[in-house]
């Protein structure tokens, strides 16, 4: 009897040393076969344009490099208008005009000026002009402490002194305040929606961006999109309307393909050295009308590109009541970032689902 268990305990022994590696080869197999739903890795490509929008809503600026923080470009929507006595944002969705409210950067002096037409007159400018990095020292004696609100998230912010804004209050029709967020020495604005710690796995913040401190998009996509709205309505658009970061060049057979990024890697072009820069995707973008609106004109077209893309862009589980273009993101460290570098996708995903985040 002792002699038989023992063979079937030999049986078993052997029989599990022959199956081990079988049901080992067979969990691999399935497991990357799960890993690689999302698909191969797109090939490289390259940088081809960096934006920055210092004043959320308002115009962009095009910029050949620019200086990356934990909370996204520098002087990207670092500054940003607000009601007056309330301090709630003002934003290009109820007002298209902010478009024409324009910063531009000088480095000589690193000064930001603002320009906007003046109101009842053709050729007037409303203009300032403010320190663009200020110090700590400046903002304490040049502005005044109070949180801010965007969407439902209040925040602290440096507001400027009503005399140095005045004359925007006739281009809004109403009583304004420009406010900024000193990112290097105030207390930071944390990310929501896919942003939280518990969901992206550690702590991060921004200035006065929507969500995220940056959107990269596909110049393909936009390739694409223009070539649905070429044949439905004679209508080609300007990428700049998506009010993207980072685009990247990409290749026109199989557009949208940054639906399942997951982790990009930007490498500095040449030799001036500078390790590789990470960026974390947290999820697509969804889009309001914000696109309809021509960037240069302020001219909202009534239906376009938005009846478009809500035709074939409702992807995302997480708000199909939304389209979607470009790819929401947070970078891992800080450094420096140009037109040129090169932009690799080392990881994508079936998985993103947009949590709201409002
Ligand atoms: C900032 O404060 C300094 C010192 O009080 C003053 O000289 C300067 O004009 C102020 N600048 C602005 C734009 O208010
Ligand atoms: C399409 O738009 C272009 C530029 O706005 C114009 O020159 C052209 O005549 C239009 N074509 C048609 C078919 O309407
Ligand atoms: C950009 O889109 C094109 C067209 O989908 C695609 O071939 C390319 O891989 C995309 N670029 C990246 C970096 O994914």
């Amino acid at each position: 009897m002792a002699s038989t268990l023992s063979d079937l305990t030999q049986l078993a022994i052997i029989a599990s040393a022959f199956f081990m590696p079988v049901f080992t080869y067979i969990y691999f197999t399935r497991s990357q076969q799960k890993k690689s739903s999302a698909g191969p890795l797109p090939a490289s490509t390259e940088i081809t344009a960096l934006y920055i929008h210092p004043i959320k809503s308002c115009h962009g600026i095009s910029v050949q490099s620019a200086k990356l923080l934990p909370t996204g470009l520098d002087l990207d929507r670092q500054w940003m208008w607000v009601t007056y006595p309330n301090y709630e944002f003002l934003t290009i969705r109820n007002n298209a005009r902010m478009t024409l409210i324009r910063p531009s950067y000088d480095a000589k002096s690193d000064t930001l000026t603002v320009t906007a037409p003046a109101p009842d007159s053709i050729d007037e400018k409303l203009e300032f002009s403010i320190p663009a990095h200020p110090s700590e020292e400046w903002l304490n004696k040049n502005t005044s402490t109070h949180d801010a609100k965007i969407w439902n998230q209040w925040t602290p912010a440096r507001v400027y002194s009503s005399d140095l804004t005045a004359s925007f209050n006739a281009f809004f029709s109403k009583e304004v305040r420009l406010v900024y967020k000193a990112s290097l020495y105030d207390e930071p604005r944390p990310l929501r929606s896919n942003g939280t710690p518990n969901v992206l796995g550690r702590d991060a913040s921004t200035c006065f961006p929507d969500l995220m401190p940056l959107l990269v998009g596909n110049e393909s996509s936009i390739a694409e999109l223009n070539t649905r709205l070429k044949a439905a309505e004679n209508l080609t658009i300007d990428v700049r309307r998506f009010r993207p970061n980072i685009l990247v060049k990409g290749n026109p057979s199989a557009p949208w393909d940054e639906d399942r990024w997951k982790t990009l890697r930007v490498t500095p072009k040449g030799q001036h050295g500078g390790k590789p820069l990470v960026f974390d995707i947290t999820q697509r973008c969804a889009r309001c009308h914000v696109p309809n609106v021509d960037p240069v004109t302020a001219e909202e077209h009534k239906r376009q590109p938005w009846d478009t893309l809500m035709k074939y862009r409702r992807i995302d589980e997480g708000i199909k009541f939304k389209p979607c273009y470009g790819m929401l993101c947070v970078p891992r460290e800080a450094g420096k970032i140009k037109v040129g570098d090169k932009f690799e996708v080392v990881e994508v995903t079936d998985k993103h689902r947009y949590i709201a985040g409002f």
